[in-house]
């Protein structure tokens, strides 16, 4: 036996300051399926998680909420367990960034790389809130785009023209806080020198040596090179990183800098570390022991948004804290939803995690789905719903589980529930199932599975069991045991048949069940109950070699050890449910909209979500009614004489005749959408539209009113 492999097995810590979304669900199952058969190996695991609790957002949005940042992030945790355990994620131990493990280790990390020569500091200019007295992060800034001059643009970059900036370059800025003007003020922050020549020397050859998958290691290489700035210009090689910031900060007071504290990011990933030690405490182990054995593995799974801070920031100040650095750093891609759409709540395109549940979905039909699509690679997957009940019900449902219901009621009517000697190869000219057959493709296929597992092809691996099950089922078929069974009472021909082809068959599933249960923990659980084999292990497909048996090539396996002839099923109950579509329906239903007459006195729900560039297509102007005057043979229409400043009169009709007598109109200011394509009408030419309020049943509640300007907007101003 090769020694056990000992390993320390993170997630990325979620931001306290939400519930889960379906891409964390997304990369704990990845990471679970991996630990999960990492154990099945044998090998010695740690799988830890925790909040990611400091920082200025959450800081504001427990404000926001009336509540304490501790308070604030308590009541996230306490959501945490139904997504969890719902999904079957089984972290060994789960904590926060804000706990006393933490709060210790990040300063001992910090004093550690202070006393290594590599913080500094230096005096900082940014945008302060005079009326919040504290320090902006770009997030909270807005103003008007210094390139297109779009307003309420963001600190960092322009929705409208796409134009990358800092904070400091916008027009007219306001503080999103309290809508104040911010002001510049300077502060001493402290930085972690990364671009000092022993950084620089350890992460070239860090990134590059193996760890990383390749397209993540390429793509690091070229941030030894070129770095993008804040503000969009490029400087040369790895810069140095701000990690301070000044109070009012929700985080990790900075030891001998009172007023200071850690940035978010700097405690973060220590929280690793924290939880592990939280764990091991708990659990009597020594923390220091444990991490000081050159044995251990250190393994991250990320998402690829925060690849710099995974294959930077954080080895580099294990590194040069006279720490252990991460082995591997396993990045994924995002995951989309039904093509691609954008996941929007709102829009109810997203996949929520706990709807999901709350549907009565299992939770390992998404489990296996996932394991279907994930590769290994930093690569995007899309959940599309079409291509997931396919997938669960003609290949999980109608491939796997269909061989173990179909099998059982032979055993339970014709063999007592009892294993039948496996008799591979020939058997006295009676044919049974051969060399070729399912069970031994599933031997065959059990080191390629293996390996697509350790290396986290899990859509390779799942391909693999599915043409493991492809075999067994072909097999089945070939054999017709429903005919067998009904002359097996007579035939002992066809009885010997029908015990080879059922036990080769149940071999073939209990092969299969091996595969998948780091995939589907709670069904396979279920099958090793039915099969009476509690506790498979992988082991189990390589048991000694019994010479009287065939045995495929490169196989010391005996097929009588892995099921004992005489051994005792248990019962069989139903496994799984098939997907129903109307459940998918429901998951992807939008949530329903307010009842309009109850909320909105306008008589009609609000119309769908359009961005700022849709609303910027709208040219409003302020328009002067100079003339007006009623229009022959129509009842409802006014004929409006309209000056927009354009230095001609525009010619407009509108439906207002009911509401207005043409004199009280005259002279007044209004508003009309003056790029509107101009409509023949029976009485002339519309060259735009006055814009008036009413009710959606005119006649209901009759009334229309048209809009008019505060004083002091002009003719030709235009409306944002
Ligand atoms: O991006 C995020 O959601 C961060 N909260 C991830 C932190 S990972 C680790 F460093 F804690
Ligand atoms: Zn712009």
């Amino acid at each position: 036996m090769p020694m056990p492999r000992k390993l320390f097995v993170t997630t990325a810590l979620p931001y306290a300051n939400g519930n889960f979304h379906i891409g964390h669900i997304m990369e704990y199952i990845q990471a679970d399926i991996w630990v999960r058969f990492q154990r099945m190996q044998g090998h010695d695991v740690n799988f830890v998680g925790a909040d990611d609790t400091h920082g200025a957002p959450i800081m504001i949005a427990a404000e926001k909420a009336g509540k304490t940042p501790q308070q604030f992030v308590a009541d996230i945790a306490a959501g945490r367990k139904p997504y969890l355990e719902g999904f079957h994620i089984a972290f060994d131990n789960w904590s926060s960034t804000d706990s006393p493990e933490n709060h210790a280790l990040a300063k001992e990390i910090y004093l550690d790389l202070k006393a290594n020569g590599l913080v500094s500091s230096k005096v900082v200019e940014q945008f302060f809130d005079p009326q919040k007295n504290m320090f902006l992060p770009d997030r909270f800034i807005k103003g008007e785009c210094p390139k297109c001059g779009s307003k309420d643009q963001y600190g960092d970059n322009c929705e409208v023209c796409g134009a990358v900036y800092a904070p400091t370059d916008l027009k007219n800025p306001y503080s999103t806080l309290s809508g104040a003007k911010p002001v510049l003020k300077s502060s001493e922050h402290f930085f972690f020198k990364l671009s000092d020549p022993r950084c620089v020397a350890f992460l070239e050859q860090w990134t590059q040596d193996g760890r990383l998958q390749p397209e993540v290691a390429n793509k690091v290489k070229e941030w030894f090179t070129v770095r993008t700035n804040p503000d969009g210009t490029q400087s040369e090689g790895l810069g140095d990183w701000d990690i301070s910031r000044d109070a009012p900060y929700f985080g990790i007071e900075i030891p001998d800098a009172p007023g200071k504290y850690f940035y978010v990011w700097l405690d973060a990933p220590v929280g690793y570390l924290a939880s592990l030690k939280n764990y091991l405490n708990k659990t009597g182990v020594d923390y220091e022991q444990y991490m000081a054995d050159p044995a251990l593995e250190q393994v991250h799974f990320i998402g690829k948004d925060i690849v710099t801070f995974h294959t930077l920031f954080w080895p580099a100040m294990l590194k040069f804290s006279g720490r252990k650095t991460p082995d591997r750093v396993f990045v994924h891609g995002f995951l989309t939803v039904n093509n691609g759409e954008k996941m929007s709540k709102s829009r109810g395109t997203g996949l929520d995690p706990l709807k999901y549940l709350s549907l009565g979905m299992n939770p390992e039909w998404l489990r296996y789905y996932l394991a279907a699509k994930l590769s290994g690679k930093n690569e995007d997957i899309d959940f599309n719903a079409e291509d997931f009940m396919a997938r669960v019900n003609s290949d999980l449902i109608g491939k796997y589980v269909n061989i173990a219901s179909r099998t059982a009621p032979f055993f339970a009517k014709h063999f007592a529930n009892e294993m039948q000697p496996i008799k591979m190869g020939s058997l006295q000219g009676v044919p049974v199932p051969a060399d070729s057959a399912g069970f031994a493709v599933a031997l065959a296929h059990s080191a390629e599975i293996k390996t697509a597992l350790d290396s986290r092809e899990f859509s390779k691996a799942v391909r693999l069991i599915m043409e493991v099950a492809d075999a067994i089922n072909k097999e089945f078929d070939g054999f017709k045991p429903w005919l067998l069974a009904k002359t097996a009472a007579t035939d002992p021909v066809a009885k010997e048949q029908l015990a080879q082809i059922c036990a080769s068959s149940i071999a073939g599933f209990k092969a299969l069940s091996i595969f998948l249960k780091p995939i589907l923990p709670k069904l396979v659980s279920e099958a090793e109950q039915f099969l009476n084999c509690p506790n498979m292990t992988w082991d189990e497909l390589a048991l000694p070699l019994d010479p009287a048996h065939f045995i495929p090539p490169g196989h010391k396996f005996n097929p009588d050890n892995f099921i004992p002839p005489g051994h005792k099923f248990n019962e069989f109950k139903p496994l799984m449910q098939r997907v129903d579509a109307k459940q998918l329906e429901a998951l992807f239903e939008p949530p329903a909209a307010p009842e309009p007459e109850a909320v909105l006195p306008g008589g009609e729900p609000i119309a769908d979500t359009i961005t700022i560039d849709d609303f910027a297509k709208i040219d409003l102007r302020i328009a002067k009614i100079v003339n007006c005057e009623a229009v022959e043979g129509s009842t409802k229409l006014l004929r409006l004489t309209l000056d927009v400043g354009e230095g001609r009169m525009r010619n407009v009709f509108s439906g207002i005749a009911s509401a207005y007598k043409p004199e009280d109109l005259i002279g007044k200011l209004t508003v009309m959408v003056a790029n509107l394509a101009p409509r023949k009408m029976k009485f002339g030419v519309s060259e735009g539209m006055v814009l008036a309020a009413s009710h959606a049943d005119e006649k209901a509640q009759p009334g229309i009113h048209v809009l008019a300007p505060w004083p002091g907007a002009q003719p030709g101003m235009r409306v944002h």
